[in-house]
This record gives C-alpha cells, structure tokens and sequence, in this order.
C-alpha cells in the first residue's frame, strides 16, 4: 500500500522548512567564555583549542568589542594565574588588583550593557589545582573549609562589577552560602547560575590547558558527578533550587543532552549548558583534517543543544556561530 502520511511534505521546499522548524539559535543563546592573562598586548592561541586565545588585558578589550559588535552581550571570564600567586587557600581569587578582578572591573567599565559572569572556583588559584582545599595529609577535600574560600571569592567579584556569580566547584551546600554573603553585603542584586551537574569529564582537557589549572595529585571525582548518573543531577537541581539558584547549568552538554532534557523538565529556572573546551576541540580538529564541515557541524552541535532544552549556551563558538547568524 502506498504511504497515507507523507512527513516529507513538510520538507519539500526551504520555505516551508523554515516555516516548521522548531528550533532557531539566535546570539542571545550565546555566553562566551574568555581566557585572561597577565602581560601586555598578548593573544596566545590555545594549541588545543584552534581560534581561542588567552587575551592580556589590554587585549580583552579589543576582542569584547568585536563581540558587542556581533551581538553577544554576555561573557564569561577565566583567569590563567601564574605559579607563584597560586597558594593552598586560592588568596589570589580574592585580590582585587590582581589580574581576574582588576579585568572584570575594567571591562564593566568600558562595556555597561555587557554581563559578566564570573567563576567560582579554586583551581586556577590553586597550589594542587583542585576545587577545593586539600587536606594537606589525607589529599581529601575539604568541603566546609572550601566554602569559606568560595564565599569570599564570590564577594570579590561582586565588588568588582560581576552580574552573575557561576560557581564551578560542585562543592555541597555552596549556592547557600555565597548567597548568604551576597545578601550580607548588600550584593543582593547579583544572580548566582549554578553549575548544577558538572561531571567528572575528560572533555575538560583543553580548558586545563589553557589555564595550566589540571589537578597535581588524583582527580576531581569525589566532587564532580559520575558522568553514569542521571538521577543525581536532579537531587543537585532540588538542591540548587533551595539553595537559591537563579539559574542551573548543564556541563558538559553534547554527552549529557539527556541530562539537559530532564533537568528542563523539572524546572522553572533558565537552564544553561556548557559546550566545553573538548567538544570545540573535537569539532575543529575533524574539520582541520577534512573530515567534517566545520561551520555545519557548530552549528548542528549548537541547535541540538538548545532543542534539549537549554535556555543559553556557554560556548567557545559564540563568535563564529555569531558571525554566521549575522550572514544569515
Ligand atoms: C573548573 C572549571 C573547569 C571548566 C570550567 N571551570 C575544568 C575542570 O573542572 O577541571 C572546564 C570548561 C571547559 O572545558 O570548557 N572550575
């Protein structure tokens, strides 16, 4: 018998296409981290990571305003630190004239209408590049002790002009506290975007390598997620949720859409992901070599990160997915 449903009708032109597609990406989607070093007219390319630079501060200026310019308003900035700031408590995150706030504060002042979301979390800062304090005898983390660090990290940022507050270290309990300070201290207006399920990934390497912040000693599973757990992501969302969350982050995003999808599900919160550094590494990789179209496949990894569900993406692609939007 012949086919009495025919999906292909509404496929048959581009008009039509148009009409039915579902999912459209716009630069609104896109928050775009930026990596920060210390030193004067510096744009230093990621090796791992093709077209990503890590920008002196001078630099940074130049590349936000290229952004604005495409129409993405909102950034997210990391500090590559150099070794001999880095102590055991993370004391640097807190400085605010050392490199990361002194920037934060520099680019508010330069672009008001942009936002900034700041990191929340000890490894680029940190002598054993962790998350969290080490306990210097047993090598664990210690969880409570990390929290007064964090609290007074995310303070230091609020000072400096930060909008949102991300924090990335997956400690318990740190949504309540960094908002408490916040509260304390009359930053009550500064969002915290939670980094509800980040996972213990391998996708991470890159990003490690850009801000030379890999862990000196073991791994980050006893505080990153079990990348096989999903259900655990939705305990992190409740908590997240009492805690005061304004907004839940997904990281990474490509392996974890189902994870995306549930959190989505359950939440009335804007839900972000982050496409990480190995997802962009992978991308580019395979269209240096030939062996996929690179601007195709952003923009699939893109459009299917938003059809599971996310809100806003974190990504290293903003600008060029930006520049492709802008061609239409
Ligand atoms: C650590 C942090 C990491 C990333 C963002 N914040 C790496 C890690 O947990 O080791 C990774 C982002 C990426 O890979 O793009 N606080």
């Amino acid at each position: 018998m012949l086919p009495t449903q025919r999906p292909r009708r509404n496929r048959k032109s581009e008009v039509i296409r148009d009409m039915v597609q579902e999912t459209r990406l716009t630069t609104h989607d896109f928050i775009f981290p930026l990596f920060l070093i210390e030193g004067q007219n510096q744009a230093l390319e990621v090796k791992s990571m093709p077209g990503i630079y890590r920008y002196s501060a001078d630099k940074i200026i130049e590349e936000v305003g290229q952004c604005v310019e495409l129409g993405i308003k909102t950034f997210a900035p990391f500090p590559s630190i150099n070794d001999a700031l880095k102590d055991r408590l993370a004391r640097e995150s807190a400085n605010p004239e050392g490199l990361y706030l002194k920037t934060v504060a520099d680019i508010k002042r330069q672009f008001p209408d942009v936002v900034l979301m700041t990191d929340v979390a000890m490894d680029p800062y940190s002598s054993d590049g962790h998350d969290g304090v080490v306990d210097a005898e047993s090598g664990e983390i210690l969880n409570d002790a990390t929290l007064e660090v964090l609290g007074q990290m995310a303070l230091a940022q609020a000072r400096a002009g930060a909008d949102i507050i991300g924090p990335s270290d997956m400690m318990d309990g740190r949504v309540a506290w960094i908002r408490r300070v916040l509260d304390e201290n009359a930053f009550s207006h500064v969002s915290i975007m939670s980094y509800t399920a980040k996972y213990a990934s391998a996708f991470y390497g890159p990003f490690r390598d850009a801000l030379d912040s890999a862990p000196k000693k073991g791994d980050k599973k006893s505080y990153q997620m079990n990348p096989a757990n999903k259900r655990e992501a939705l305990r992190e969302l409740a908590l997240d949720e009492a805690e005061g969350a304004d907004m839940v982050m997904i990281k990474p995003a490509l392996s974890y859409l189902d994870v995306i999808h549930a959190v989505k599900e359950r939440t009335h919160l804007p839900v972000t992901a982050y496409n990480v550094s190995g997802e962009y590494a992978m991308v580019k990789a395979a269209a240096q070599n030939g062996w996929l179209d690179g601007e195709k496949t952003m923009m699939e990894v893109l459009t299917s990160i938003k059809r599971a569900g996310a809100d806003a993406i974190l990504t290293y692609f903003a600008k060029e997915a930006a520049a492709v939007l802008r061609r239409g």
